[in-house]
């Protein structure tokens, strides 16, 4: 597929997705959301990517979905197109996925780089839901994502007030595992993407997979779904492999 609104690299066993709308700061209409879903569709059906990375441009990361689509949108046509379900694309990616945001991320840009396993963000990053200054609410997950990342106050304050939050008040709040010179942004994503990479897939997929149900259920059931897909590692080469390099003091070579 030839796409216009994303840039899509591969480096390595790690994908690289670039939202790519300079003229409008990456603002997210549906072309770019499809064109986002098609990219997603073709990196976790590629054996060899095991680690993708979402990014936008130094200046945006998003600055949210497109107002101008958006602004002459009726209630029917928003309830029966389901609009923003196909947002939900991303949250269900099974490999794992970074943002590594510089610049703004607003209004649906944060909520999908919170829809991303983590957020490496620039020291330029912005986050908000300005959503309530245009009359509306945060719509993909922004109300609840956003309380559960920076608690309820911080959230409750966000969403109400519209305000931004700095990069520093961000790693502060817990909404980004890390702060990083926006120079070297992209570059650090690479690494850490490729350090995740070259473990064992299942394994990364399923560790993956154990901490997002940490935010579905209650912490008994979650313990008890960790301990069973933890279990299960023992029926992989992988296993074997990890352990035998740690005893034979090598470097482990994970085939998946
Ligand atoms: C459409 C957008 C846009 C957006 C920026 N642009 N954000 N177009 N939708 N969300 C366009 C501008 O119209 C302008 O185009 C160009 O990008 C550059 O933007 P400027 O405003 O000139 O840049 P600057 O002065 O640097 O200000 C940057 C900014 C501001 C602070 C990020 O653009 C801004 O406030 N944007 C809107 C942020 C926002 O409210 N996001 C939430 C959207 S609602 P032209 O053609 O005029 O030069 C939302 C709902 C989510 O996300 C719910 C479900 C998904």
């Amino acid at each position: 597929m030839a796409y216009e609104t994303i840039l899509v690299e591969t480096h390595g066993k790690v994908g690289l997705i670039r939202l790519n709308r300079p003229q409008a700061l990456n603002a997210l209409n549906r072309q770019i959301i499809t064109e986002l879903n098609a990219a997603l569709d073709a990196f976790e059906a590629d054996t060899g990517i095991g680690c993708i990375i979402l990014t936008g441009s130094e200046k945006a990361f998003a600055a949210g979905a497109d107002i101008k689509e958006m602004q002459d949108f009726t209630y029917p046509q928003t309830y029966l197109d389901d609009f923003i379900a196909s947002w939900e694309r991303l949250s269900r990616t099974r490999k794992p996925v970074i943002a590594a945001v510089a610049g703004f991320a607003l209004g649906g840009g944060c909520e999908l780089a919170m829809m991303c396993d983590f957020i490496l963000a620039a020291d330029t990053a912005k986050f908000g839901q300005p959503e309530i200054k245009l009359g509306v609410m945060p719509g993909a997950g922004g109300t609840q994502r956003l309380t559960r990342f920076v608690g309820k106050s911080k959230a409750m304050e966000m969403c109400l007030t519209g305000r931004f939050m700095d990069a520093a008040e961000a790693e502060r709040a817990g909404l980004v595992s890390r702060v990083i010179p926006a120079a070297d942004l992209v570059d650090e994503a690479l690494k850490v993407a490729a350090v995740i990479a070259d473990m064992s897939r299942p394994v990364a997929m399923m560790t993956k997979e154990s901490v997002n149900r940490s935010y579905e259920t209650t912490l008994t059931e979650g313990i008890r779904f960790e301990r069973r897909v933890f279990h299960s590692m023992f029926a992989l080469a992988d296993q074997k492999e990890g352990m035998s390099a740690f005893v034979e003091k090598r470097k482990p070579n994970f085939g998946g």
